[in-house]
């Protein structure tokens, strides 16, 4: 049976600033949702919110970028948009850029990641979603999971795992794509993905055949506006486990390290990714700490089992507690790089102007 499970998402407004889509919006979003999954229009669903943002996690029978399912989505993130602007909340509508909906969500502000799939008898997935960062967060931790044989020991020591797997590059200023095996091509794809702010995974395959989806990443809106800095989107990722694919504990190792990540404050600045729980999804410390949730299903029949909170563990407290730490050390720094992003990624900057401003006053001096 070839089932699509489709993650979309979109900030429609938040409680007291930027940290929490509050449980009226997120009723709206079940409401609508209950009524699509009544009229056969969806399999299945789950409502969450990480920090700010908005999810829907839907099962269906209809495909990737499918029109009846991206105008449900469009449809309840604007009901749930009205709901925002009826209770004032802080940037109500915000990432829905546009009124001319054409059936495609593609360059309209949500971000989305899908896959259709033929299921196997126990089809394990892991729905990462994250808040104050960009879709190139995942950069680290999905090359980790996919290519890192010191994360993943399936790759070294189970034979499904074994070919390695490629990984399909997004390079955000020309819009174009590029497909990269490893191991082979390991050293070529690290010399891309190590800038996240321009190349961004988009989706990872087998190497073994027959070929099939093992990741796919929200990079929507940046793939459609190359050659512009278009702000940072909360970027969504379904990863799928076990048998083929990595184990479940090798998807979550990778965020026991709480890598560096752009997206704090104003879009502007880099923090500490920490994983959290879906109650700990509520970033309110300057905004942040950038935050990471992690739920995990089984899809029978395109129906969702589950979810398991993944981040709920113990184990990652220290990944917080070091998550925290870094937060301190960085939040030093004040307004001075490498916290603040560099001047041609910050999402907000008045340097423009400044420079407008003491034009006049600048002097050449000799011999400097
Ligand atoms: P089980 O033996 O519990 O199925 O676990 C296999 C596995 O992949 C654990 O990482
Ligand atoms: P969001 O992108 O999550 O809306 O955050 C905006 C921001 O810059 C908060 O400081
Ligand atoms: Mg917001
Ligand atoms: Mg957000």
């Amino acid at each position: 049976m070839r089932t699509t499970l489709s993650v979309i998402k979109a900030d429609i407004g938040s409680l007291a600033g930027h940290h929490i889509a509050p449980p009226q919006l997120l009723d709206v979003a079940k409401q609508e949702l209950t009524r699509a999954k009544k009229e056969g229009l969806i399999e299945d669903f789950y409502v969450t919110n990480c920090g700010d943002d908005l999810e829907l996690i839907m099962t269906h029978t209809k495909g990737e970028g499918n029109q009846e399912i991206h105008t449900l989505a469009w449809e309840t993130f604007r009901k749930a948009a009205d709901v925002a602007k009826e209770l004032g909340l802080y940037g109500a509508g915000q990432d829905l850029l546009s009124d001319a909906f054409s059936g495609n969500l593609r360059g309209m502000g949500p971000g989305f990641a899908e896959i259709e799939f033929e299921e196997r008898p126990a089809e394990p997935v892991v729905v990462f979603m994250a808040d104050k960062t960009e879709p190139g967060a995942f950069n680290l931790p999905i090359f980790r999971i996919f290519a890192d044989p010191f994360n993943t020991a399936g790759l070294v020591i189970a034979p499904t795992l074994h070919r390695g797997f490629t990984f399909e590059i997004l390079d955000v200023m020309e819009g174009k794509v590029v497909e990269l095996d490893t191991p082979e091509e390991m050293y070529d794809l690290l010399a891309l993905i190590g800038t996240p702010g321009r190349y961004v995974i988009r989706r990872v395959y087998t190497r073994e055949e027959p070929r099939d989806v093992a990741a796919a990443l929200s990079t929507t809106r940046l793939n459609l506006i190359a050659g512009k800095y278009v702000g940072k989107d909360d970027p969504v990722a379904i990863v799928r486990a076990q048998s083929k694919f990595p184990a479940l504990g090798e998807i979550l190792e990778p965020f026991a390290f709480p890598h560096l990540v752009a997206g704090w404050m104003r879009g502007s600045h880099h923090g500490p990714l920490m994983p959290v729980s879906e109650k700990d999804a509520k970033p309110s410390r300057f905004d942040g700490p950038p935050r990471v949730i992690a739920l995990g299903f089984n899809i029978k029949n395109a129906k969702l089992i589950g979810p398991s909170d993944l981040f709920a563990d113990v184990a990652f407290e220290r990944a917080r507690a070091l998550a925290n730490e870094i937060a301190d050390y960085l939040r030093r720094h004040g307004p001075f790089m490498p916290h603040r992003l560099g001047a041609e990624e910050m999402e907000y900057t008045t340097l423009p102007q400044v420079l407008e401003k003491l034009k006049d006053r600048f002097r050449t001096v000799e011999g400097a």
